[in-house]
């Protein structure tokens, strides 16, 4: 999604805004920029597409200075062209935006009939152009900044850099996050804590309805009334992108095989050294609830599936599931003793914020479950379990949707053990159970010859379906969606016994069917789905254990076989091998793993 980054500083800026850049890159953009105040005054450079593209434009036409803003755009209104691509300037400002302005049609409107001519398609055009409308009013930078804001409708970050107040930025923040850092050289400014640093001592997040006026050495932040509001800054705990990628070819190969890691941290995190959980997990009010009500989007949404089957099944609690994008637009009966729980890597995904608010409003007790502990939906939701995966950097989610695993496994168990359902002894048993995990993630990780080879046949393949039953199908979900997210290739998911009901038709030699059937009550009927594939010429790759592998072998094109495992943790193993086939079959393809086309790591937008 997009990003900002501006400074405001004693020194040259020009590198420091394309660090600033490179840092938020990860996010997903299709064009990029800069704007600074050079010894000529205010001017730009913007390009289309990587940041090669406008590292080169800089090597050809450098700019100098020491006040400066930049922006990685993701296309929501408007192409990826450069003329699309933030900063947007006037002769007298030029500003960068995050976020949705509403009501810009009718601003733009307004601005067309007082002779404002817009370059762009984008709804961020509005607001350099209102405030230069404001200036030629005789209002100053502040008034015409404050003016400005009292007419937007939506959400934003701005960061604004006048021609005539060189040594100076402003920025506001309304629904779109915005930090500010500080270190001795001045403040560096950004939409993501994680790009801030290794340039800051300590950072201030900016809340809504902030106005920030900032020099190398003073930081003012108001209202957007310009009424004092007292901020104050604080150590950055911000972890790195985790020194980099450690010899690993990608971001999502190093992500996937950290699952071990991220799996131990989660049960350090909450099972204590006693054996008991932790207080966090212990005081949720699970044994009052009636239902519980799943929302999220994407792989989380998927980890939302999984977790439906652990409560209805271990706990008894009935659980909804629902896309945060539908959820948000539906009149949903509250009733008082339903929770709403909402998971998301980011905390920032703006359908499933959204989401979050209608369901407080509702006045539903929520709780989330995120990896960023200062996002937005951590700082909305009346309570918030904290997912311990780290920095997650390739925009496929892998560690996350793990990580998001075990903490809604630990929730089920939690929730059984105060419904009743399970003894002390078989929580603890449970629990050992769990701990099993790392080990045998490791194990996996260390086997990926088959899965190699089975992603060089799959990688020509136009299309691919993936079945699973019961528990298996929110696997076959994800499994899917992360073949498309970073190879391109269509895939679909169906409950293994739906396939009769439609899909059934594209079945052919030429697709590749994905069967996830571990060992279990739903075995024999997966099998007979995948005997239905066979027989119409299927193409089938088997994820099962041993014993499964031998059952299907004269109906199995190619197996992988899975270790034996207690089924508690079945979804946890079987995540694996769905995770490293779409990257081996992107690696083959030569896609862009880490930034795959159109995607942004966090959907801030609608
Ligand atoms: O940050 P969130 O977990 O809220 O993000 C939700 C989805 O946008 C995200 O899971 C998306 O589907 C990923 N690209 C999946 O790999």
């Amino acid at each position: 999604m997009c990003g900002i980054y501006a400074g405001v500083t004693n020194h040259s800026i020009t590198t420091h805004l394309i660090d600033g850049l490179n840092a938020l890159s990860y996010r997903g953009y299709d064009s990029a920029g800069i704007a600074l105040i050079s010894k000529q005054g205010l001017e730009r450079r913007r390009a289309k597409g990587k940041l090669d593209n406008l590292t080169g434009l800089l090597k050809q036409t450098p700019l100098e200075g020491k006040v400066g803003i930049a922006h990685t755009r993701w296309a929501t209104h408007g192409k990826p062209e450069c003329r699309n691509a933030h900063p947007h300037m006037t002769l007298e400002v030029a500003v960068a935006h995050n976020g949705i302005i509403e009501n810009y049609a009718e601003l733009r409107k307004e601005l067309e009939a007082c002779g404002f001519g817009f370059e762009s398609e984008t709804d961020s055009e509005t607001i350099p152009l209102l405030i230069t409308c404001y200036l030629h009013k005789g209002m100053t930078q502040c008034e015409a900044i404050q003016n400005t804001l009292a007419r937007l409708e939506g959400s934003f970050a701005i960061v604004a850099l006048f021609d005539n107040c060189p040594d100076q930025l402003f920025a506001a923040r309304q629904g779109s996050p915005l930090v500010i850092g500080h270190s001795d050289a001045g403040f560096y400014l950004s939409s993501d804590e994680n790009a801030l640093i290794d340039k800051s001592d300590a950072i201030c997040h900016m809340q809504d309805g902030d106005l920030a006026r900032i020099t190398h050495n003073r930081l003012i932040i108001t209202d957007f009334e310009g009424n004092i509001r007292k901020r104050v800054m604080t150590p950055s705990y911000a972890i790195s992108e985790e020194q980099g990628k450690q010899g690993y070819r990608h971001y999502m190969l190093k992500e996937i095989y950290q699952q071990p890691a991220v799996i131990q941290q989660t049960l350090d995190h909450y099972l204590q050294e006693d054996g008991t959980l932790h207080p966090d997990l212990k005081s949720l009010p699970m044994e009052s609830l009636c239902r519980l009500s799943i929302v999220a989007c994407g792989t989380s949404s998927y980890a939302g599936v999984v977790a439906k089957y652990w409560m209805e099944e271990i706990a008894g609690l009935p659980v909804d599931i629902d896309i945060a994008s539908e959820y948000r637009y539906r009149n949903t009966p509250y009733p008082p003793q339903q929770m709403a729980l909402f998971i998301s890597q980011s905390g920032e995904t703006a359908d499933t914020l959204a989401a979050l608010r209608h369901a407080s409003k509702g006045g539903q007790q929520t709780l989330s479950l995120v990896n960023v502990t200062n996002s937005s939906m951590a700082s909305e939701s009346d309570r918030m379990l904290p997912l311990l995966a780290g920095q997650e950097i390739g925009v496929a989610s892998t560690k996350a949707f793990t990580a998001q695993l075990a903490t809604l496994l630990l929730l089920t168990l939690v929730t059984a053990r105060s419904n009743r359902q399970i003894t002390q002894l078989q929580l603890q048993q449970h629990l050992n159970t769990l701990n099993t995990v790392p080990r045998l993630m490791d194990d996996l990780l260390n086997q990926t010859d088959t899965i190699r080879n089975t992603a060089q046949q799959l990688y020509r393949s136009e299309h691919a379906t993936y079945l699973g039953r019961g528990i298996a199908y929110p696997l076959a979900l994800e499994g899917a969606l992360k073949l498309k997210e970073i190879s391109y290739i269509h895939a679909q998911a169906y409950p293994a016994g739906e396939l009769k009901h439609g899909p059934i038709a594209l079945i052919d030699e030429r697709m590749p069917v994905i069967i996830i059937a571990p060992p279990g009550p739903l075995f024999s009927k997966t099998l007979s789905n995948l005997r239905e594939v066979h027989a119409r010429g299927g193409n089938i790759i088997l994820l099962s254990n041993q014993a499964g592998i031998d059952q299907a072998a004269d109906f199995t094109d190619t197996a992988i076989v899975m270790p034996e495992m207690d089924a508690l943790i079945q979804p946890l193993l079987y995540t694996l091998p769905l995770q490293l086939l779409a990257y081996y079959v992107a690696l083959y393809k030569g896609t862009d793993i880490d930034q795959p086309r159109n995607l942004a790591k966090s959907v801030t937008v609608e």
